[in-house]
């Protein structure tokens, strides 16, 4: 018989199914004894809710009975019926039952309920199979889609930008090396160094930090573009917002200027948090239930209040005047903390905030520099409970001022050559900028740490899985 899916039994009205014999396959959630019956809650991670099936003690047998534990797998055929319980539509009277894979009681480490997400974290191999990570892998799905879809539906193609690079222009931080040398003893020149020449790619290889360079490249040949994909950082960061191999977002438009790359990621956020609100409210109300009462409000917040755009001297002024307490103290040039951010946005604003014009001392050497000499065409986005969501700016599109401003920063040329010549050979106006995917998720799902909304966190003394 054809299995059903839980999805497909619970979201859609049962009609010509009611009273006939179908098949469902998944773990057992629970199970419950009473006279005469076993309830078992069958989930197959389709959908938050597990299907309740009901197997009468006298027509199986005791020791398969006795097997149906917590995280066992089973396939179940029965007679699909209205149910007479609270919360259910429909339940599941069993004729058979086979057992895939048993699962001992005394040692399945998700036998009971209410582990904390710390311990969580140690089984990151078997934490999908709970609620709270089934709810939150599939609303990160959801996002990964809705992304893909947001941009196809504005005709901007996805351009795929290496994970190898060989050059650490971005400047965001220390990177992973890339070698195939050997690491217990590397060739070295009469100086010394490790010689990168006989290295795989005949150079110093590492994986990116961000693929916005080469989205660049992209961007001025097909208009609009964007990349997914993972990224690299090697700071010791340990901090609920932060991990060491992380997803990017980064949309890359020729002709935009700064505010259309505004008016873009207001738009963009905002049709990601619908999204979710339309296609994961079954999981994002169990978030909400378990983790943070607040999170359906904010998130219909989000997309209903227009985000407050100020520049970073304003910001300043407002956090210098607060008079609030920060581990970091603020003045202007500094660089703006999570804290900083996060005042912003939950207490002086209340709402999403976009800054922009940064000194130039703080941030990336390709954004746009403006005519005061010493702040850039950046934009940050901040988020309530996340700070800083969406970094970008418009980029400097002229050649003589990106050329003084690598050499200001000793930026060596011949990394970055390919990326001057675009400056040189047709140079347009353009502006782009990147999203954090887990920022995202971390604020549509409510979880508070980082750690939680990725499968496998890559993070300082962290890879086991
Ligand atoms: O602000 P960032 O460093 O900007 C860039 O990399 C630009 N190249 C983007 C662009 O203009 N195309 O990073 C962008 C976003 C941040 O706003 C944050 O959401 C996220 O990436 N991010 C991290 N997320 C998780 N862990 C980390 N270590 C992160 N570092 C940045
Ligand atoms: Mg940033």
């Amino acid at each position: 018989m054809k299995r059903i899916k839980i999805v497909d039994l619970l979201k859609k009205p049962a009609g010509d199914l009611l009273g006939t014999t179908i098949t469902v396959k998944g773990w057992v959630r629970t199970r419950r004894d009473s006279k005469n019956v076993v309830f078992i809650a069958v989930n197959d991670g389709t959908i938050i809710h597990s299907i309740q099936v009901v197997a009468d003690t006298t027509k199986f047998d005791e020791a398969l009975l006795k097997d149906i534990t917590t995280g066992c797998s089973v396939r179940v055929d029965g007679k699909l019926v209205e149910s007479p319980a609270q919360g259910q539509p429909v339940e599941i009277h069993a004729e058979e039952i086979e057992i895939y894979g048993k699962c001992p009681s005394d040692s399945y480490p998700l036998q009971k309920k209410g582990h904390t997400l710390e311990f969580l974290r140690e089984i990151a191999h078997l934490r999908p199979r709970t609620n709270t990570f089934g709810a939150v892998l599939r609303i990160r799905h959801a996002m990964a889609f809705a992304i893909h879809k947001y941009f196809n539906d504005r005709g901007f193609n996805y351009l795929h930008t290496p994970i190898i690079t060989g050059s650490d222009a971005e400047g965001a931080g220390a990177m992973f090396r890339v070698s195939t040398l050997d690491a217990e003893n590397p060739p070295r020149t009469p100086e010394g160094k490790i010689d990168y020449t006989q290295d795989f790619f005949g150079k110093e290889t590492n994986l990116t930090v961000s693929g916005q360079l080469e989205g660049e490249l992209g961007a001025l040949a097909l208009g609009e573009i964007y990349t997914f994909g993972p990224t690299f950082r090697a700071e010791n960061s340990n901090t609920p917002r932060h991990l060491a191999e992380f997803w990017m977002i980064e949309p890359e438009m020729a002709f935009y200027d700064i505010t259309d790359n505004m008016d873009l990621a207001e738009d963009f956020l905002k049709s990601l948090v619908s999204y979710a609100l339309e296609h994961c409210f079954d999981d994002l109300e169990f978030l909400q239930k378990m983790y943070d009462k607040e999170l359906i409000a904010r998130l219909k917040g989000v997309v209903e209040m227009p985000f407050k755009r100020l520049a970073y001297t304003e910001a300043v002024d407002i956090l210098m005047k607060s008079g609030q307490k920060f581990e970091f103290p603020v003045s202007w040039g500094t660089d703006l903390q999570a804290e900083h951010e996060r005042y912003l946005v939950e207490q002086h604003f209340n709402c999403p905030v976009i800054l922009t014009d940064y000194p130039a001392e703080i941030k990336a050497f390709y954004m746009k520099q403006n005519d005061d000499g010493k702040t850039v065409r950046a934009m940050d986005v901040l988020f309530p409970r996340i700070g800083e969501i969406i970094g970008g700016s418009q980029r400097e599109e002229d050649f003589e001022k990106l050329m003084n401003r690598i050499h200001e920063l000793h930026i060596p040329e011949k990394d970055v050559w390919w990326y001057l010549e675009t400056r040189k050979f047709g140079s347009v106006p353009h502006s782009g900028f990147g999203l954090g995917f887990e920022r995202l998720i971390l604020f549509v799902s409510g979880m508070a740490n980082i750690r939680d909304v990725i499968p496998f966190p890559r993070t300082p003394k962290n890879a086991e899985f």
